[in-house]
């Protein structure tokens, strides 16, 4: 591992580390046509219950395949599918149906918290031991993380009351911070993990597999 140090500037850590030590990886350049019919599988067969399409969908994407995907894509679909979740959540307050909306959002809630709970119990840990790096990226991302729930935190109560438009509020801060948040995850630390752990992935995806049915 190249990665000798951290430096800090007032710069963003992570681009110094990116300056230092990546080659460029295409993370979106392994998509794969079969986890895509698998979801699609699922969807058909999940029908209304969204509990149940976020477990098959999951579980099938990831046992399908022979090959598991690649630790940054395997992370980036993970934002992908929260983000996809969160516009089922704001489809269901437009139409106002209330039932639909708890459901949305508890599916919201528990794969956002369960990304970040991987990342953080799982991906970081291996890679700050790799890399030697505690201070650096993965102290600002467990920071923006602590951020997030405190968000889901507020929304819940929100959803809770009944009170709609607040979560739709709360939720448009979450994005944003999400979004720029993920930019530097699929950016930098992605890449830079799927680099430095690619020996490890197999035995670090198995301990993701036995988190599904964690509470979060
Ligand atoms: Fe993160
Ligand atoms: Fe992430």
């Amino acid at each position: 591992m190249l990665i000798t140090q951290t430096i800090s500037h007032g710069q963003d850590p992570l681009q110094l580390i990116l300056i230092k030590v990546l080659r460029p990886v295409d993370v979106h350049s392994r998509k794969n046509l079969i986890e895509e019919r698998t979801t699609d599988a699922a969807r058909t067969a999940a029908g209304e219950n969204s509990n149940f399409l976020y477990v098959l969908t999951y579980g099938e994407r990831h046992t399908m395949n022979n090959a598991i995907p690649a630790l940054a894509d395997f992370f980036t679909q993970g934002h992908r599918d929260c983000d996809e979740t969160w516009v089922e959540v704001e489809n269901a307050i437009e139409a106002n149906d209330a039932s639909v909306i708890q459901s949305n959002w508890g599916l919201f809630n528990r794969m956002l918290r369960h990304h970040l709970k991987i990342e953080e119990e799982v991906m970081f840990p291996k890679l700050e031991a790799e890399t030697g790096m505690t201070a650096g990226p993965t102290m600002v991302m467990r920071m923006e993380h602590d951020q997030m729930r405190g968000l889901l935190d507020q929304m819940a109560i929100s959803q809770a009351n009944g009170d709609f438009q607040d979560m739709l509020n709360l939720g448009d801060t979450l994005l944003m911070l999400i979004q720029q948040h993920n930019q530097k995850e699929e950016g930098m630390l992605y890449p830079l993990a799927q680099q430095a752990l690619h020996s490890y992935w197999p035995q670090l995806k198995d301990q993701i597999d036995a988190t599904q049915n964690v509470e979060v």
